[in-house]
């Protein structure tokens, strides 16, 4: 090339080339340091917005689960007065059982162990997975696998009685049997027939694929629990014998045929409700935790119970039901501690006819 025509572009190019950084040092300055005009912004917003557009119809559509949870109806909306009373009595039975019935009880002393319905059934039966009684009014009377029998609810509070309270049956026609039974029954009036609402019961927890681990929960037990529930397990009582901090095992504890003596329903319980103040929203146990602080509390010494009549069909008993025998060939040491899939998944397909 021509040495002219060489030096002739390369000016040209150094020209071009300084125009090019004025000119975008000039944009920045003024994007930078003036107010951008209104087109400017306006057209980078819609930009954005095309952009956010795309993502969304691109991603798949996560939105936050949203249950409805049941609540309870309030007593203290009820016109009919009689009715409300009555109610008022059984949600005060529900919640300071042993007030009346526990050892120093003003309507029958002694007849249950120390212990209020409410202990395990929180906030009067009324807490979303804190064993509610939102599903009792429509699920009962209902045969149970453990009696092998037809329960009405009257039977039910009183398996109740006489195992989580370690206590003697009460006569359904007594005023207080019926005061409660009322009380339960409204709470859940509001659900359809057969139906078990959001909330009711426990909330899942997932199995361990190892054996719960004693040794673990008592580590568990000393750093969460031991605050309330006393390094001896037997809780603490308030200037009048009532417990503020209910025991979790020993003499005044549930006995060996409760339903907090499966280690599902302990774990499942504490996980979603312990150390007080938990919910199932707000957990503060691992699910390690959990498991392994209901194997140490559950082997430690309860009140045990003649259980010669329960689960007369014993295909029936429930994975975690710790005394055998089985039909599903395994251990009663594997019944107690898991791993509990396997058992599990042989219940399921002994139930679906499958050997
Ligand atoms: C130590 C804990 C504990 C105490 C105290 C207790 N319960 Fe229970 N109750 C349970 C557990 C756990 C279950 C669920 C058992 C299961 O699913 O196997 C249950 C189940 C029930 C049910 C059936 C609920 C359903 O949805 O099927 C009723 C009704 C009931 N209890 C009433 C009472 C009453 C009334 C009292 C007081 C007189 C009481 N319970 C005291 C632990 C307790
Ligand atoms: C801040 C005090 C506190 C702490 C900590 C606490 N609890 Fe509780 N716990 C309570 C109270 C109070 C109740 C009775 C609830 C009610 O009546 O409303 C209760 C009830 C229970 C019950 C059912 C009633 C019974 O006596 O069997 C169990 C089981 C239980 N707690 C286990 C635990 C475990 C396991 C831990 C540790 C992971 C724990 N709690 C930590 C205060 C506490």
């Amino acid at each position: 090339m021509d040495p002219a025509v060489q030096k002739l572009l390369r000016q040209f190019l150094n020209l071009t080339g300084f125009l090019v950084v004025f000119a975008l040092v000039l944009l920045f300055y003024i994007l930078y340091f003036t107010q951008p005009a209104d087109w400017l912004k306006s057209w980078w917003a819609e930009q954005r917005r095309a952009e956010a557009a795309e993502t969304l119809a691109t991603a798949p559509t996560e939105a936050p689960e949203v249950v409805a949870y049941w609540s309870a109806p309030s007593i203290e909306s009820e016109t009919d007065e009689a009715l409300k009373e009555q109610l008022r009595y059984g949600k005060e039975l529900v919640a300071y059982t042993a007030r009346y019935f526990g050892p120093n009880g003003s309507v029958d002393a002694n007849r249950t162990n120390g212990l209020n319905c409410q202990n395990c059934h929180l906030e009067a039966g009324t807490k979303v997975f804190g064993n509610n009684y939102s599903r009792v009014a429509a699920t009962y009377p209902k045969v149970r696998a453990r009696s092998g029998q037809l329960e009405d609810v009257y039977k039910r509070v009183n398996d109740c009685f006489e195992r989580s309270l370690n206590g003697t049956a009460l006569d359904p026609a007594s005023k207080e049997m019926q005061a409660m039974v009322a009380y339960i029954q409204y709470v859940g009036k509001d659900v359809p027939k057969g139906e078990k609402p959001a909330g009711s019961g426990f909330k899942d927890l997932a199995f361990l694929n190892r054996p719960i681990d004693p040794v673990h929960g008592k580590v568990v037990y000393e750093e969460k629990c031991v605050t309330c529930h006393q390094a001896d397990g037997q809780g603490l009582k308030d200037d009048f014998g009532n417990y503020t901090y209910p025991p979790l095992w020993g003499p005044l504890s549930y006995n060996d045929g409760a339903g907090l003596y499966r280690m599902s329903n302990f774990a499942k319980y504490v996980k979603w409700n312990m150390p007080l103040g938990a919910s199932h929203d707000d957990p503060q146990l691992t699910d390690e935790e959990a498991w392994d602080v209901a194997a140490w509390v559950n082997t430690q010494p309860r009140p045990k119970k003649n259980l010669a009549g329960d689960w007369p069909d014993i295909s029936k008993k429930p994975f975690d039901h710790p005394f055998g025998p089985y039909a599903d060939g395994f251990t009663e040491e594997q019944h107690k501690f898991g791993p509990f899939g396997p058992i599990k998944a042989k219940l399921e397909s002994m139930a679906n006819g499958q050997p």
